[in-house]
């Protein structure tokens, strides 16, 4: 029997093949394969992969990568403004800091340089369009924000060592060939932090914006005061901070009525007003506005012990360590409100964002219902019960801050006492399922999406045994994930009030940064894509395996996550 070349070559290789041309055959055939995979790997390079959140609008793969080196340039047109490049300020330091590449501005060549054009014809001002060949990668915008938001894209497409505070060697600087053209879904995408339950300090807020930005978040909603603890100085009330700031006492474990146990330590903080302009400054550098929230005529007690006299009962009272709704808010009374109004004067005059929020949730009504001058204020105004006194409230607050040009955001509470038909143009944030957000946008007002079912990331991720203290609540990443902001039942026109969707952060349970970056991520990535990627696009699987990918870059920024996603997947 005559043998073949390739079939010597493999009994030589493999004397057990003696034993049968079949199996040599199938040897042989399976050498091919791998000679074939080698040669592919070689010559077309790796299959590139683009793990990006949220997912882009449209991404046309390609071949190739673009690698980054010591003379990559930013190339800017003249007619191009160079101060579009600032919006590439952090991508630049990584690359400094990890990468030890400077990238310097030329306006003489084109190729292997990141080149700068002026597009005016995308659709949104966030719009942007990426297109990474080998030679060059070419980024157009409309506005700076949008430059700013193909810098994002482009380090989650970097090595996840771009993320590190020290230079990496051995790595290979680059990122995949590839299309994109981006423009998000909603244009309000917001994330909410409670610091009022548990302070965190201004370099903890950044690092929180710090992530907003990663993800294409662009709302900071800061929620500054509320019963525990009121934590941004006004200056014609020192001791809403002096005293309000702090609290004596704080329960331990999770709400009960009996047998509550108490750590007995002097808890809180607050900012300064430069502390404030400095958050605001670093947010904008990272196109997030900051939404300040200062709650009203509820979740009050931290303000009224520290003025008793705005109660209806006149106090005393201690700033809260329990949680919950409690009964004593602010009173009706004119030297009330006249107070209420001072201090927004103050938070108007430092929020350059044209948005206030209001609170308005989880009002008891009893001390108005006991208060001469609250029933007086019903019978003067002609208010036929408390809920009516409350939209009186917040109508006329809106009033106030509309003589300042803002515009206040309140929670569904506010739609009570039927305040939207007095001409009122309050935006709803729907925190009690949708129901709330679904009966404004049929009233013609502009609403956000952020119902407890869906979106509170205070709520526990995970059943398994082991998880930290959580509120309560079952709300695994695939919930999330699923959740579409606009429901079907709108109308064409009613859906167009939807104006975004936001995730809160509640911190009753969260006392320290890591405890609560476990509570957020990765749910505040399925927030960043539905904010973001249209419903039709939405793929949890493929969402799950970018994620997984692109917790490498979390690793390298040292942030805890939750992997209860991957057990759940599994099941
Ligand atoms: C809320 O969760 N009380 C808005
Ligand atoms: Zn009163």
């Amino acid at each position: 029997m005559k043998h073949s070349f390739k079939e010597k070559m493999l009994n030589l290789l493999s004397p057990s093949l003696g034993r049968g041309r079949r199996a040599a055959k199938l040897f042989s055939k399976f050498l091919l394969l791998v000679c074939i995979a080698f040669y592919a790997g070689t010559v077309f390079g790796q299959r590139n992969e683009y793990n990006l959140i949220p997912l882009p609008q449209s991404l046309k793969p390609a071949a190739g990568q673009f690698s980054f080196n010591a003379n990559t340039s930013l190339f800017v047109d003249k007619n191009v403004d160079v101060r579009v490049t600032n919006t590439f300020f952090i991508l630049k330091e990584q690359l400094k800091t990890a990468a030890g590449i400077k990238l310097a501005i030329n306006n003489l060549q084109s190729s292997n340089a990141i080149v700068f054009k002026m597009n005016k014809h995308l659709p949104k001002k966030e719009s942007y369009k990426l297109t990474i060949d080998k030679n060059s990668i070419t980024v157009e915008a409309r506005e700076s924000v949008g430059f700013f938001y193909a810098s994002q894209t482009l380090r989650q497409l970097l090595p996840a060592e771009i993320e590190s505070n020290s230079l990496q060697t051995n790595i290979q600087w680059s990122v995949p060939c590839c299309k994109i053209d981006d423009t998000p879904r909603y244009a309000y995408r917001g994330l909410l932090l409670d610091v009022a339950r548990h302070f965190s300090s201004k370099e903890e807020v950044m690092r929180y914006i710090d992530q907003m930005a990663f993800l294409k978040l662009n709302t900071f909603h800061w929620h500054l005061t509320d019963d525990q603890g009121w934590r941004i100085e006004i200056k014609k009330y020192p001791k809403l901070t002096q005293t309000g700031g702090f609290r004596n006492r704080t329960l331990i474990g999770n709400y009960t009525t009996t047998n509550r146990r108490w750590n007995d330590s002097i808890v809180g903080g607050f900012y300064t007003q430069d502390e404030i302009k400095e958050v605001i400054a670093y947010a904008q550098r990272r196109f997030i506005n900051v939404m300040p929230e200062i709650e009203l005529p509820g979740h009050a007690v931290a303000a009224l012990a520290a003025y008793p006299q705005y109660s209806c009962s006149g106090g005393p009272f201690e700033v809260e360590g329990l949680w919950g709704v409690f009964n004593d808010v602010y009173c009706t009374r004119e030297e009330t409100m006249q107070f209420l109004e001072n201090v927004l004067a103050e938070v108007a005059g430092l929020f350059p964002y044209s948005y206030i929020h209001i609170g308005g949730d989880e009002c008891p009504k009893l001390r108005w219902s006991r208060c001469n001058a609250c029933q007086e204020r019903m019978h003067t105004e002609g208010l036929k019960d408390e809920h009516e006194l409350q939209a009186y409230v917040v109508a006329r607050i809106a009033k106030y801050l509309q003589g300042k040009g803002k515009r206040i955001i309140g929670w569904d509470e506010i739609l009570e006492g039927g305040l939207l038909k007095k001409g009122n143009d309050a935006i709803i944030m729907s925190w009690r399922g949708e129901k709330g957000g679904i009966a404004a946008a049929r009233l013609n007002h502009d609403v956000i999406m952020t119902p407890n079912s869906h979106l509170y990331l205070d709520h526990f991720q995970s059943k398994e045994p082991g998880e930290p203290i959580a509120i309560g609540g079952f709300l695994p990443l695939q919930t999330v994930y699923g959740y579409n902001p606009t429901p079907d039942s709108l109308k064409q026109a009613e859906a167009k009030h939807i104006l975004g969707v936001q995730g809160n952060v509640w911190t009753e349970y969260m006392n320290n940064p890591k405890h609560r970056e476990y509570m957020i991520f990765p749910r505040v990535l399925a927030l960043s894509e539905i904010a973001w990627l249209p419903q039709s696009r939405k793929n949890y699987a493929d969402f799950t395996q970018r994620l997984t990918s692109l917790l490498k870059h979390y690793d390298v920024m040292d942030i805890r996550y939750s992997k209860a996603y991957i057990k759940q997947q599994s099941k």
